[in-house]
């Protein structure tokens, strides 16, 4: 594939418009049973993911993704390859284009991940950056898509304004979801994502409202997320836990919601710090379907951005 005609996937607001189609696909995909056993549109690619940081959601799901698409996965570790001691990312990116049909890679640094997708002459997927999560977001949306209009009322975000919140936000408007999210002071979401987010929504004819009361982001809500308080790369950040006292999504917030809510969670969760063993383990909770819906919504993604051809000839058949 030419660099040219490449695909890169940064931030989930890349894939646009698309972003309704993917998440079909993959149902459909999911639910496909036999005609999907003989679909190998990977067959003879290798594609390498690249982790600075740790995962299981993630690494499992691309492995055996990959391969149930008839391709070979590579996985990575950052101490083990040459990037970021002896070799820079301009030149892995070169390198392992020479080898690889795509990248995932999940880094401390957005910009980092920008680098290589410029410099890979192959598509290159973040696997999570400091600033955006969008394989979560493609799974979480086709998690709320595939109930269909059992879900009613907003998608509410208590918490931390992060990556996962990133993303979420973004593809929420993307499919014209109503999103309102509560964070204390000083965490909230990016004013750049935030402005890209209103400018969807003006399209989209989405709203968005932020507050600093949990109860008034999940008063009737139809969805309530939440993610750690701490995220991967922020130990280091003394006293960040203590900003969110009250912001637990526990039994009490969840009563100001819709009855049928679904609860969700990226995972790991850390329970009894920012959800309660009653939230998470009710039968509101999907954090499981979307933990699964990690790895159809990422074949969707590869698909799409390794073999065009054959994503839509997979849409002729089902
Ligand atoms: N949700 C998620 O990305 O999980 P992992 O960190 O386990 O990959
Ligand atoms: N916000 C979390 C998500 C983990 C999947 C982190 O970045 O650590």
């Amino acid at each position: 594939m030419s660099e040219d005609e490449k695909r890169d996937l940064m931030a989930i607001d890349d894939l646009g418009g698309d972003l309704a189609d993917i998440i079909d696909w993959a149902i459909a995909f999911k639910h496909g049973g036999e005609i999907t056993q003989d679909f190998k549109p990977l067959d003879g690619m290798s594609i390498g993911s690249i982790y600075e940081k740790p995962s299981t959601r993630t690494r499992v799901s691309f492995e055996v993704g990959v391969s149930r698409l008839g391709g070979q996965p590579l996985t990575l570790l950052s101490n083990d390859i040459q990037l970021g001691k002896s070799e820079s990312i301009a030149d892995t990116a070169a390198v392992l284009s020479r080898f690889l049909d795509g990248i995932t890679y999940r880094c401390f640094n957005h910009a980092d991940a920008e680098e290589l997708a410029k410099y890979a002459t192959v598509p290159v997927i973040n696997a999570l950056s400091d600033l955006h999560h969008p394989c979560q977001a493609a799974a979480d949306l086709m998690t709320i898509v595939e109930r269909g209009d059992s879900v009613s009322g907003h998608i509410s975000w208590v918490g931390d304004g992060n990556n996962v919140f990133h993303d979420l936000l973004l593809a929420s408007v993307c499919l014209g979801r109503d999103v309102k999210y509560a964070t204390p002071h000083g965490f909230e979401p990016d004013e750049e994502v935030m402005k890209r987010a209103k400018q969807i929504a003006l399209k989209t004819g989405s709203s968005i409202s932020g507050t600093n009361d949990p109860v008034e982001a999940v008063a009737g809500a139809g969805v309530i997320y939440t993610d750690i308080f701490v995220s991967m790369g922020e130990e280091h950040m003394e006293g960040k836990f203590d900003a969110f006292d009250g912001f637990q999504v526990n039994e009490e917030l969840v009563s100001h919601a819709h009855p049928n809510y679904l609860f969700m969670h990226c995972l790991p969760a850390h329970r009894g710090e920012e959800v309660t063993d009653g939230v998470i383990d009710s039968s509101n909770s999907v954090v499981l379907d979307q933990a699964e819906n990690r790895m159809w919504a990422q074949m969707s993604l590869l698909t799409l951005m390794c073999n065009e051809d054959a994503w839509h000839t997979f849409r002729e058949l089902v």
